[in-house]
């Protein structure tokens, strides 16, 4: 991966990074930077480490940190910047940094020494974070591009500009260089090279932002790109969501422009910093014709620049760059990670429906791109255009991509074989059609580039149920697909946005598989920039598409991700950070849409529901329908539940006490309306209305098996042991139904194979989720197949009740764990880890003749509390056998013993 400096956030991963002889070690250390909507205050970054040891029951009891501002002092223990001193605590996440001031551009060396009950590790290695440009004052470059149109520019409608090229050639010293660090925005996207060599790996950064409020820039370390005497300096800009994709329809900036600033810094003292400024030159007559992100490239190889971004071409045709006005928005060290080529993929085979016509099959629903190898006749041109299904006749089905052209062109230049890719489009795709093809294409001429944000995995999970690994597989390339700087509905049609009901429990499931923090963090920041005056939270953000129709489904997302951070990440600072912005929300809706106790408007309903006909995108069945104030006020209900949490643990038990007394007052209205006693219903009695009611607390005492009773009737008649919710419902759904003692249901609706499920997708050939139950035979108008909002809280149950890995009640980020396990009947065994911020959490289970065996491991400087199954109680001998394995019995809970584990490696085992 690229040789990024990053600043305040640095994830150094210093795996197993122990040297052997030590019983405990340090590892994993990273820099977080806290949660900072205001922007260019990086002055706190947060520590965070791991324990690492082959023995159990490892616990930290003192900690400390040393920061310096060299390698060389670090080495020598000078803590320069700080010492945290020996810090009696357990604490080995998110340690703020509290030394002296840091400034711009400071570099911070640092380690942990850890005191554990096991004794004292080493030092751990060394590890770095590096400052950003603090303050608006650092930046001496300006914002630079050419504000204007070009004979080839589309500025209405399908909207193309053939990408910007900017050049400048420096001079450097005769002398040595000791580092250079490149700070660079250019929007929408760009690519940077130096001396014809590209600057990192990342591709359509920087990340999507309202770029009216802030704009992000990265930053690299480019001191082996330079070298003394002449260099030269290379930015291509493509259009990203700055130069809108449609005009009008979605939000429009204005024409590409960048910011950049190489600051070099000699061995003896002293620097030369290089610019973005109007002695920079510049032309739109390049390679790259037109790019955009719902249409496609169109690339012309005859026009490449040769040397263009090196010293010694010759730009005389090029006009001058001019300095232009900012865009508006605060620079922003990105804190998230780019998005970047993460995997490369083969095709599986090449079909000719049509003679002339060729289809490859990627043999997966991907996003990203197509690298193609082709060899032909000069001004030969190549297209592509890119589908997730195929028609009858074999033909690419493009109905249900709306608008979008998704169109890659290449003109050859001839002679040699020619290797290409996009840079500034990416495609939703399983199928290519390739036309113009100098020759009969075959899969050895193109790989596929599978494209989303750099997250590390955390997470790994396998059961003996093909079905389910299919479609956790078919969930995790569907997530990951959708990561784009923000979470994004679908990467295929002409929308692409960041939809907010759509993550709002998904998150959570996703937070198990990748390390998300960062990139849900920024998206809540951009929620917070799409808040109006008035409190209203849009359901799209950043709000490329204007969408501020006041419902608590979609904008309840932005507590909801608050709470997601704060119990998988044991962060509190988005809680803390955006706080008053939720409160200010709330208090719109409130004064807007209650009346009397009941939250009246709604906007959705629960979304894409399987409807009673195959072909209806949105049931008309009233009867299915769950009405819009329930949505409405079981929402409200629980985002003033979530928030008088969030008021306890700011401290702020006013606050706490008027959501609890908000809170009551809407139960009560909410029942005395919604609720009938004698059936045990809410409202028409759907799934959703009644899941809703019981999984948030709503149902009056003593009446919630009553409820339940009714959600599964409903299910087993009426649905057939089937899913009946959509979007809303769905969040619930399987958790819902194992907490009130039917998982078994839950499989079965897990494992389903008939309409609807998820495995009727996956009989239908899907190999990613889709956006509806019906997305075979629903209308095109509204059918990604590329969608991940109907997951609902699937992979949390997989994660947290097969496996059984889930924080104690009222414990955050993993420090007191609950094991528990679900063994049910058709399941034979369940694999799972998840790389939670203290370590590694595993479990893996299997049955094996009536006996339950179990793998635990539980990350050093955390217990947990594991609940074995043994169906027939726990025999002595079996109980014995665990205790003396350093587990404490704390007695048995239906069909589970109950132990306390501190941490280490387990194998326990039952008979069931
Ligand atoms: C999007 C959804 C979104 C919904 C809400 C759709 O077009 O694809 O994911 O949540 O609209 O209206």
């Amino acid at each position: 991966m690229n040789k990024r400096l990053t600043f305040c956030f640095l994830t150094v991963l210093m795996l197993m990074g122990c040297t052997g002889k030590e019983a405990v070690s340090v590892v994993n250390l990273r820099c977080e930077q806290r949660v900072n909507p205001d922007g260019i205050d990086c002055t706190s970054p947060v520590l965070s480490w791991e324990l690492s040891s082959a023995l159990r029951d490892v616990r930290q009891v003192e900690y400390r940190i040393l920061v310096a501002s060299s390698l060389e002092k670090l080495k020598a223990d000078e803590a320069d910047l700080w010492d945290s001193k020996q810090v009696e605590s357990d604490r080995s996440i998110q340690v703020a940094y509290a030394g002296t001031a840091l400034s711009s551009r400071t570099a911070c060396y640092w380690k942990v020494q850890a005191v554990t009950n096991k004794g004292v590790t080493g030092w751990s290695k060394p590890a770095r974070w590096t400052m950003g440009l603090l303050a608006p004052s650092d930046w001496e470059a300006k914002w630079t591009g050419l504000d204007r149109s070009f004979p080839d520019d589309v500025l209405e409608g399908k909207t193309q500009l053939p990408a910007r090229y900017f050049r400048k050639t420096f001079s450097l010293e005769n002398r040595k260089i000791e580092k250079a660090t490149l700070y660079i925005s250019g929007l929408g996207f760009y690519e940077a090279y130096i001396n014809a060599k590209r600057v990192g790996s990342q591709v359509m950064s920087p990340t999507p932002t309202d770029y009216s409020k802030v704009i992000k820039y990265n930053t690299f370390d480019v001191t082996r790109l330079l070298s003394k005497g002449d260099n030269a300096i290379g930015v291509t800009l493509g259009n990203g969501r700055f130069f809108s994709m449609r005009i009008p329809g979605v939000r429009h900036f204005g024409y590409p422009k960048m910011i950049l600033q190489l600051e070099v810094d000699y061995a003896d003292g002293g620097k030369t910093v290089v610019v973005s400024d109007d002695t920079w030159m510049a032309t739109a007559d390049g390679p790259i014709r037109s790019n955009n992100e719902f249409d496609g490239e169109a690339y012309d190889a005859r026009k490449e620049l040769t040397g263009w971004a090196a010293p010694g071409f010759n730009d005389a045709g090029w006009l001058q760059a001019e300095i232009v006005p900012s865009p508006g928005g605060r620079l922003e060290a990105q804190l998230n990670r780019n998005i970047n080529v993460m995997e490369t993929i083969r095709p599986v085979a090449v079909s000719e429906p049509v003679p002339g016509v060729f289809i490859l099959d990627m043999g997966q629903n991907m996003v990203g791109w197509l690298r193609m190898k082709v060899k032909g006749e000069e001004g030969k041109q190549v297209k592509l255009r890119f589908a997730e299904t195929l028609k009858e006749d074999g033909t690419l089905y493009l109905d249900n991509l709306r608008g979008a052209l998704v169109t890659d062109t290449y003109t050859l230049k001839g002679k040699q074989t020619e290797t290409w890719e996009p840079s500034f489009t990416y495609h939703g795709f399983r199928y290519v059609e390739i036309t113009g093809f100098p020759s009969k294409p075959s899969v050895d001429n193109f790989e596929g580039q599978v494209v989303y944000d750099e997250v590390d995995l955390t997470g790994t999970f396998e059961t003996s149920d093909p079905m389910i690994n299919r479609i956790y597989k078919n969930a995790y390339w569907g997530i990951r697909g959708n990561y784009r700087g923000m979470p994004t509905d679908c990467p295929q049609r002409d929308e692409r946005m960041g939809w907010l009901g759509d993550r709002a429990v998904g998150s959570h499931g996703e937070s198990f598989i990748f390390d998300i923090r960062n990139l849900y963090v920024k998206w809540l920041n951009d929620i917070e920039q799409a808040q109006r005056e008035d409190g209203s939270i849009p359901d799209v953000a950043p709000n490329y598409w204007s969408v501020y129709s006041d419902n608590m489904t979609w904008p309840g997302t932005y507590v909801i991700i608050a709470n997601m951070l704060y119990e998988q990440y044991g962060d509190k600072a988005p809680i803390a950070s955006h706080y008053d912005s939720m409160k200010r929300w709330m208090a719109y809706m409130c004064e807007r849409y209650m009346v009397d106790g009941i939250m009246t408007k709604d906007r959705y309903g629960d979304w894409c529901m399987p409807p009673e006909s195959p072909e209806l995108v949105h049931s008309q069945d009233p009867s299915r329908k769950t009405d819009a104030a329930v949505l409405g006020t079981t929402f409200y209900f629980r985002i003033l539940y979530l928030l008088e949490r969030f008021a306890l643990l700011l401290d702020k038990p006013d606050d706490a006490v008027d959501f609890a007394r908000q809170a009551q007052a809407v139960r009560e209205a909410y029942n005395a309306k919604y609720f009938n006693p004698e059936s045990g219903q809410y409202s028409n009695n759907t799934v959703t209305a009644n899941l809703l009611s019981l999984c948030y607390g709503m149902v009056p005492a003593g009446y919630e098996e009553a409820v339940f009773n009714n959600i599964i009737e409903k299910t087993a008649g009426e649905f057939d042991n089937h899913v009946s919710t959509g979007l809303v419902g769905v969040q619930w759904l399987m958790r819902g139904l194992s907490d009130y003692g039917r998982p078994d249901l839950a499989l079965r609706i897990a494992t389903n194979r008939d309409y609807p499920s998820w495995g009727y997708m996956i009989e239908h050939d899907a190999t990613t989720i889709w956006e509806l139950w019906n997305g075979n035979t629903a209308d095109p108008s509204m059918n990604s197949g590329n969608h991940v909002m109907l997951l609902g809280d699937l992979i949390v149950w997989f994660y947290e009740y097969l496996a059984g890995i889930r924080n104690m009640p009222g414990n955050v980020g993993f420090k007191e764990i609950e094991m528990k396990p679900y063994p049910l009947d058709g399941l034979d065994y369940v694999t799972a880890s998840f790389h939670s911020v203290h370590g590694l959490v595993k479990s893996a289970w299997k049955k094996e003749n009536g006996v339950f065996h179990w793998d635990v491991t539980i990350p050093c400087n955390t217990s947990a509390t594991v609940y074995l199954p043994c169906g027939k109680g726990i025999t002595d001998e079996d109980k014995e056998a665990i205790e003396r394995e350093g587990a404490q019995f704390v007695g048995t809970e239906d069909n589970y013993a109950v132990f306390k584990i501190p941490s280490g490696v387990y194998h326990l085992k039952a008979a069931l």
